[in-house]
């Protein structure tokens, strides 16, 4: 069989908004390929073949953000005017994800108000809410479980964080289970947990002992932060694991189905490559891979040799002055000149094109070698930003006919 002959499973994109039994698609891949442009274009198609979709964005460009009618972080789905022929009877909202309002959320609606302020106004959980790593992966899916709950919507579409790695969206329940299991907030709950209201007193003999040093070294209002932040904090972490946990094991059901975004390009196919092996590891649903922004040609049949034949044929022949070709009028032209000079340049555009294009493709059958069965759908490359709803619906119609 020659190279490029394999068949590779086609992703059906519109089988899949089409089944009602899809209530989440995660798109997830490396920073800068497509995941938000993809999110909204999957989100906007449903819902204008008639279902009920929510896409929860995190990192909109301002202008895509505008044109879906979102202008505030304020993690309130907002509704998106579709046009008025799709009368399928769908209907849109989006939202962006703000990761501390998001946080802050979970404080006030799981402790009273006064505990609440408290905590809120905690320096630690402060610098805590906006700086741990992973946060905003892990408020992805906290507020991914809190859409889901409300049953308002047949279809969640989940855009990612631009992590630095694809993975971290999968790890970010295990780091933060790791996070509230470590050392420091172990010793700190623990004596919570045995002795109820005795916390306090507890804790300061247990820490009577380091915290002296710990003093020295972090300062009294550290410590005393740290210790406000954890009592109050203490009766929400099992909340928070559960939850976490929750929404980890609704990713491993069927109704969930995860797309892959990457470029025909080595590192973000590399990156593909270890989400795909991470999500069978984790048995996630794996839907396919949508290779964004491949490049095309109208031309493809003339080929790069020939192209870059063609416009060597069009170039006076060196040192003769005439053209190889009489039929062409050569004539005494300088060494680098034609008399065809935006023809010289469109052929040899041509021919980078095409030697690109065949660079793209051997990337694609090197992914769809080492994983043979996973489906794909090719996006052509736009020639400009997607940044509104009819460049979005461009994306939709390519995603669904290749
Ligand atoms: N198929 C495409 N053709 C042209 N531009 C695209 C295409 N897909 C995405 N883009 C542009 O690429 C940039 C990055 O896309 P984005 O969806 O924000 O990536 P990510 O969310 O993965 O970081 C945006 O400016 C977007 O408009
Ligand atoms: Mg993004």
């Amino acid at each position: 069989m020659s190279e490029g002959t394999k068949v590779v499973p086609r992703l059906d994109t519109d089988r899949l908004l089409d089944d009602p039994r899809t209530r989440i698609i995660v798109c997830c891949g490396s920073g800068g390929v497509g995941k938000t442009t993809t999110a909204a274009a999957l989100g906007l198609r449903a819902a204008e073949r008639g279902r009920h979709v929510v896409v929860l964005t995190v990192d909109p460009a301002r202008r895509l953000a505008q044109s879906m009618g979102l202008s505030s972080l304020d993690n309130t789905p907002r509704p998106v005017p579709l046009s008025d022929d799709a009368a399928a009877g769908g209907t849109l909202h989006a939202m962006m994800l703000d990761m501390k309002r998001t946080f802050d959320e979970i404080v006030e609606a799981h402790a009273d108000p006064d505990r609440a302020g408290q905590i809120l106004a905690n320096p630690f959980y402060q610098s805590l809410s906006s700086s741990f790593a992973g946060t905003q992966e892990y408020m992805a899916m906290e507020k991914l479980g809190q859409l889901r709950r409300t049953e308002q919507w047949d279809l969640i579409v989940v855009d990612t964080p631009p992590s630095r790695s694809a993975l971290d969206f999968l790890d970010a329940p295990q780091r933060l289970s790791r996070f509230l299991d470590g050392r420091l907030i172990k010793l700190l709950t623990a004596p919570t947990r045995a002795g109820g209201r005795a916390y306090l007193k507890v804790v300061n003999a247990g820490f009577g002992m380091i915290t002296g040093i710990v003093t020295k070294v972090i300062g009294a209002q550290v410590l005393r932060d740290v210790q406000t932040f954890v009592s109050a904090f203490d009766t929400m972490f099992g909340g928070f694991r559960e939850r976490a946990e929750d929404t980890y094991r609704l990713l491993q059901t069927p109704g969930t189905a995860f797309l892959v975004v990457a470029t025909p390009e080595p590192d973000a196919l590399r990156e593909a490559s270890y989400f795909v092996e991470r999500l069978s590891e984790d048995r996630m649903p794996l839907a396919g891979l949508i290779l964004n922004r491949v490049h095309r040609s109208p031309a493809a049949r003339l080929s790069a040799a020939r192209s870059l034949a063609a416009a060597e044929a069009l170039l006076p022949a060196a040192g003769t002055g005439e053209s190889p070709h009489s039929g062409n009028g050569g004539g005494a032209a300088p060494a680098d000149a034609s008399k065809y000079p935006l023809a010289v340049a469109a052929l040899r555009l041509h021919a980078e094109r095409m030697q690109l294009i065949a660079v793209e493709r051997r990337l694609a059958q090197r992914f769809t070698a080492a994983h043979p069965g996973v489906p794909v759908a090719r996006v052509a490359a736009q020639p400009e930003d997607v940044h509104d709803l009819a460049a979005l619906r461009v994306i939709g119609e390519a995603l669904s006919h290749d």
